[in-house]
């Protein structure tokens, strides 16, 4: 019964030495801020509608951005969290040899769709997290754009999730919220 609270630690722990300093884009909060925010969508996602395998969901909801924003290494998660956490976190992370945005946006979601649910379920979450109110030098056609985005990550994942989906697709709606 301890297994999901163990995996959580152990990931967590991991994230917090890889993002170290790092802040929370727009925000004077470390990293593990966000980080935390999708790890709890995941988790009480699990607990409405549960996944076959959590412990995956939530480990690649707590790494999912170690490959993208740390010196963290494929081949370090996939000895200490196993292939399909590893993979799970790669699908994830942006190809950043890709030159725009748009392309590097398709290309990931493509890849995220030859995972499981829970790798899917990790996005959805992120997003969710992500639509919180702008910051204040985005232009009104960035916050455009970017629920743009938004819609198009909901349309390609949002069938991974019930749940999920809806509060995603209520977070589009509201965006940009005036608060948090
Ligand atoms: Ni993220």
């Amino acid at each position: 019964m301890n297994e999901l609270q163990d995996a959580w630690l152990d990931a967590w722990r991991f994230a917090a030495r890889a993002h170290g300093a790092q802040a929370t884009p727009g925000e004077p909060f470390p990293y593990l801020m966000h980080l935390g925010a999708v790890g709890m969508e995941v988790l009480v996602a699990h607990q409405i509608s549960p996944f076959d395998d959590p412990i995956l969901a939530i480990q690649c909801a707590l790494l999912h951005d170690t490959l993208e924003d740390t010196a963290t290494r494929e081949e370090g998660l996939v000895s200490r969290f196993g292939p399909r956490v590893a993979a799970g976190v790669r699908a994830l992370a942006k190809d950043a040899s890709l030159p725009t945005k748009a392309e590097k946006m398709a290309d990931s979601l493509a890849r995220i769709r030859v995972q499981p649910r829970e790798v899917w379920a990790v996005k959805l979450a992120d997003r969710i997290t992500n639509l919180a109110p702008p910051p204040y030098t985005w232009s009104a056609e960035k916050i455009v754009t970017y629920r743009e985005e938004s819609r198009l990550i909901l349309a390609a994942l949002g069938e991974a999730h019930g749940p999920l989906a809806e509060r995603l697709a209520s977070r589009i709606e509201a965006y940009p919220p005036v608060d948090r």
